[in-house]
């Protein structure tokens, strides 16, 4: 499925209409204090296309897992305010998403007004997809707009429910993040790699096993290198590593070569002793990792050889860090290959698609976040798609359009 089959804001007359807009505002939150707006800013186009059109916003979204109860921390009142300073306008909030509050508000709209109602997971009918929440929702507007990628691997009545009540389109938001996953992984420029990081293969394999069928080139690091290593033979030390997916990780090499991809594993690795800031270190071969210590990160003959890979590469798919960055040094090899990756990609030699929570971090940890192609704004929604999985929230959307074509 690609992102052309989708309605989009172009075949929205939204001009005098309620348009309920789904968005993602569960925005992390520390000490009461946004710590990242990326999704208020990215949302910030679709309120602002549909407001100058004249439409009646009406903005409804999730914020963290109250559990279908009103959990006042997890009000989206504070996150409305700064929607609100974001957009440079007021915009109203309504302390609920149903009932005859958010009736009279919505009677009360001037074309091009925004309002935002409160967290649609106070209620239990929201994770439950339940029809009667959806319907309530589906009658405070005439079309729906669903702008939230990164919650659309979700099958809630915000999210999918209502989109099969109203006429539904996909937001500019939702558009971008649709397009890169197709530039990605649908119909990408070749060669075409993947680097996959991260700790573990168990978490990741469907991943894994749907990027095999897809790309010419899998980077491997991480954690979940160590096991791939282990798996072949290699003594690995104390380093994290999954005893039980050594056959798993064997059979997903064997299935690499059966679909000519490639799998590049790190030829060197970074060891400790211990896992702390500043810690001492040895950079030894994968065939030559001390048995007291882990493998922290991967090595700069391996840095080399990712560089050199990239180098012959038109797309690159990134989920996942090389080596434990939170901690220096450890960040070393992600921060170069990043580097590497937005050299090529500001040379117009590499398209590269970036996404998953860890990742989003590591790339803006190595300062390299404006020099990727894309960076998508989802977390576990990313890895779905990259998993193969259909999005339900995508479904809905799709399945919409569907019945809308003239047979
Ligand atoms: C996210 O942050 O991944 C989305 O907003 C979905 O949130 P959830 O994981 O609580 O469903
Ligand atoms: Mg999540």
């Amino acid at each position: 499925m690609g992102a052309a089959s989708f309605k989009t804001l172009d075949d929205l007359d939204a001009t005098g209409k309620k348009v309920l807009l789904r968005a993602d505002l569960n925005v992390p939150v520390r000490n009461a204090q946004i710590t990242d707006a990326t999704r208020i800013l990215r949302l910030l186009p679709t309120i602002q296309e549909l407001a100058q059109k004249g439409a009646k916003v009406i903005v409804v979204s999730h914020f963290d897992r109250p559990k279908g109860k009103p959990v006042p921390e997890m009000s989206l009142g504070p996150i409305a305010d700064a929607l609100g300073d974001a957009l440079g306008r007021p915009v109203t909030f309504v302390d609920d998403c149903t009932g005859p509050k958010v009736q009279q508000a919505v009677d009360a709209m001037q074309d091009g007004d925004v309002v935002v109602l409160e967290n649609t997971r106070f209620y239990p009918g929201e994770e439950q997809n339940d029809p009667a929440l959806a319907k309530e929702f589906a009658a405070l507007a005439d079309y729906y707009v669903n702008d939230a990628f990164s919650a659309a691997h979700r099958a809630h009545a915000s999210t999918e429910g209502v989109a099969r009540l109203l006429p539904s389109f996909a937001g500019r938001l939702m558009e971008t993040e649709l397009n890169a996953l197709n530039i990605a992984l649908e119909n990408p420029a070749r060669p075409v790699g993947a680097i996959v990081g991260g700790a573990k293969i168990s978490t990741k394999l469907d991943l894994i096993g749907n990027l095999l069928e897809k790309v010419d080139m899998l980077i491997i690091g991480g954690a979940m290198a160590n096991t791939f290593l282990a798996a072949q033979g290699v003594d690995v030390g104390r380093s994290l590593q999954e005893a039980e997916m050594h056959d798993t990780a064997r059979a997903i090499m064997a299935k690499a070569k059966e679909k000519n991809c490639a799998i590049i594993l790190p030829v060197d690795v970074v060891t400790a002793t211990d896992f702390r800031a500043d810690v001492p270190t040895r950079t030894v071969p994968v065939g030559a990792i001390p048995a007291d210590a882990m493998a922290l990160d991967v090595g700069p003959e391996t840095v080399r050889l990712i560089n050199e890979k990239l180098a012959t590469l038109k797309t690159l798919v990134w989920n996942g860090p090389l080596g434990a960055f939170e901690i220096t040094p450890f960040d070393t090899a992600t921060n170069e290959v990043a580097r590497e990756v937005a050299r090529l990609t500001d040379a117009g030699a590499l398209k590269s698609i970036a996404g998953g929570g860890d990742t989003v971090s590591a790339l803006r940890h190595a300062g390299v976040e404006k020099h990727i192609s894309y960076i998508s704004s989802a977390g576990g929604a990313f890895l779905e798609w990259l998993e193969g999985k259909t999005l339900p929230g995508i479904m809905a959307l799709e399945s919409v359009f569907e019945r809308a074509m003239p047979i």
